[in-house]
């Protein structure tokens, strides 16, 4: 039986999610420095697991491999998108669009009704990204990233309801 092509993408990956456990954090880090020019420590995402109860982190894998994370924080009726990043041999595949795909629907569930994130102006990957999935920039924050100084877009987006769903 052949698997279902999305275009010129070969085989469509089936992605399984879950919530990121500390176990994870070894992997997490190491996709987070391919990633980011200022990656997170695994300091920081113990500290966000163990002590932040605002935050949600989801891992995706990939027939047991981790491709990719995401992670929020929820706090009234608004998630603040903190990180997303997908594996680089696991890049272009839609992976992306279904992880925030997913953790849109995770906020949703947990009382959400808008979603924010920062993204470097030059990051025009993931604008686009972000752009499908309706978000739309808002303002600039000046000198946000400290690596390079450089701005950072901020982007909003309304979640759709998804009355239906019951976790
Ligand atoms: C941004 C990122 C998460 C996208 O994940 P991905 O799995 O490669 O993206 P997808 O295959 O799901 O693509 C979804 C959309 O993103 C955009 N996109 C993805 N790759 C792109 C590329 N090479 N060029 C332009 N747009 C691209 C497109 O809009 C695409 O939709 P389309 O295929 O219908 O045109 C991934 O590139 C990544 O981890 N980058 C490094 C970390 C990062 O920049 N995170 C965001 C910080 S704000």
């Amino acid at each position: 039986m052949e698997l279902p092509v999305a275009d010129g993408l070969g085989p469509l990956l089936s992605p399984v999610f879950r919530p990121m456990r500390v176990e994870d954090i070894g992997s997490i880090v190491e996709i987070e420095k391919e990633a980011f020019p200022t990656p997170w420590t695994a300091g920081a995402f113990q500290n966000e697991l163990s002590n932040n109860h605002f935050a949600h982190y989801l891992v995706m894998e990939v027939e047991g491999d981790i491709a990719g994370y995401a992670g929020m924080w929820v706090i009234m009726d608004e998630a603040h998108v903190t990180n997303i990043a997908i594996r680089s041999m696991y890049r272009g595949k839609k992976l992306g669009e279904r992880l925030l795909t997913e953790l849109r629907s995770k906020a949703n569930s947990r009382g959400a009704k808008r979603m924010t994130l920062e993204v470097r102006v030059t990051n025009r990957i993931a604008q686009n990204l972000y752009e499908k999935l309706g978000f739309r920039s808002v303002g600039v924050r000046k000198g946000y990233y400290t690596d390079n100084n450089e701005d950072a877009l901020i982007m909003w987006a309304d979640i759709p309801e998804e009355r239906w769903k019951t976790s």
